[in-house]
C-alpha cells in the first residue's frame, strides 16, 4: 500500500520525523522507495542536477511530467508529489487547475507543490476543494531568485519572520498538508512548526522541522558543482563513476575488456565455411 496524506498527517501527531528526499527517474525512485522513504518529491530542482539549467526557471512543464512519470513506476509504497513548474500555477486559476490535474491524472503522481504564501493561497485552497492534495513551499523560493537577490536565508528580520509565519497559517487554512521550509533560520522554523498542526518539512531550516527533505544529488555526492550549506553528503558517487569510467576505459584500450565471458559463442563450423567462401 502506497503511503497516504493521513498517514504523514499522523507522523507530526506521534512526533516522529519524516524524511524526504528528490527523485527524478526510476531507477533512483526504486532505490529511496525500497529504503523505506515514505515522501518522494519530483522536485524543479532536476533543472539545475539534471538538465544542467543555471536555475528552476527553465523547467516546464513537459520536463516534470516526463521525469514525474519515471519517478512513479519506480516508486511503489512512497507517496510523490510533483513540483508545479515557474509561472504555471499563477496565470489564471483555470491553468493552475489544469496544470495539476495533469501531475495527478498524466504522472499519477499523488499531490502537487506550489511555492509561495498568501499568493498562491486561492489556488490551493481550489485545487484542495477538487481533492488535490497540495504541499506548500515558502522561505527561500527558488521559482522567485530574481526577487529574493540569490539563494540566500528568509525570514532573519521581524517583519519577514512575522510574514513566514502567518504564510504558514494561510496555506495550512487553505488546506496545504504539509509545507516545506527552505533556508529559514532554525529558531523561526521550530516556531512555524509548533504553531501548525500540519507537518513542516525543513531544508536548511533546522531540526525543529517534523521532517526533512534533501536533494538526493548533494547527499549522494552527485552534483558537485555547488553543494548547499544545508547539505550532508552520505556517499561520493561522482568520484566513485569517474573511477569506473576510467578502468572501463583502460580494460578497452588494453583488450583486458571484453573476454570470452562477456562474448557470444557459435559453431565454428559456420565461421570457417564463410571463411572459406571469400
Ligand atoms: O525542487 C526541489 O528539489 C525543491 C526542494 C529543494 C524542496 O523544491
Amino acid at each position: 500500500m502506497r503511503t497516504t496524506i493521513a498517514e504523514i498527517k499522523q507522523m507530526k501527531q506521534r512526533q516522529e520525523k519524516i524524511p524526504m528526499l528528490t527523485a527524478y527517474d526510476y531507477v533512483t525512485a526504486m532505490m529511496v522507495d525500497e529504503a523505506g522513504v515514505p515522501l518522494i518529491l519530483v522536485g524543479d530542482s532536476l533543472g539545475m542536477v539534471m538538465l544542467g539549467y543555471e536555475s528552476t526557471i527553465p523547467v516546464t512543464m513537459e520536463d516534470m511530467i516526463h521525469h514525474t512519470k519515471a519517478v512513479v513506476r519506480g516508486a511503489k509504497k512512497a507517496l510523490v508529489v510533483g513540483d508545479m513548474p515557474f509561472m504555471t500555477y499563477h496565470i489564471s486559476h483555470s491553468g493552475s487547475l489544469s496544470n495539476a490535474t495533469r501531475f495527478i491524472q498524466e504522472a499519477g503522481a499523488q499531490a502537487v507543490k506550489l511555492e509561495g504564501g498568501e499568493v498562491v493561497a486561492e489556488q490551493v485552497r481550489r485545487l484542495v476543494s477538487c481533492g488535490i492534495p497540495v504541499m506548500g513551499h515558502i522561505g527561500l523560493t527558488p521559482q522567485s531568485i530574481h526577487q529574493l537577490g540569490g539563494f540566500k536565508a528568509q525570514g532573519k528580520v521581524t517583519q519577514d519572520a512575522r510574514r513566514l509565519l502567518n504564510e504558514a497559517r494561510i496555506l495550512e487554512q487553505a488546506g496545504a498538508f504539509a509545507i516545506v521550509l527552505e533556508c529559514t533560520p532554525a529558531p523561526l522554523s521550530r516556531l512555524i512548526t509548533e504553531r501548525l498542526t500540519i507537518p513542516t518539512i525543513g531544508i536548511g531550516a533546522g531540526p525543529g522541522c517534523d521532517g526533512q527533505v534533501q536533494v538526493i544529488s548533494d547527499i549522494l555526492g552527485l552534483y558537485t558543482d555547488f553543494v548547499p550549506k544545508h547539505a550532508r553528503r552520505y556517499a561520493s558517487l561522482a568520484a566513485e563513476i569517474k573511477n569506473a569510467v576510467a578502468g572501463y576505459m583502460s580494460d578497452v584500450s588494453s583488450l583486458a575488456f571484453p573476454t570470452t565471458e562477456q562474448s557470444y559463442t557459435m559453431d565454428e563450423d559456420i565461421i570457417r565455411q564463410l571463411e572459406s567462401e571469400s
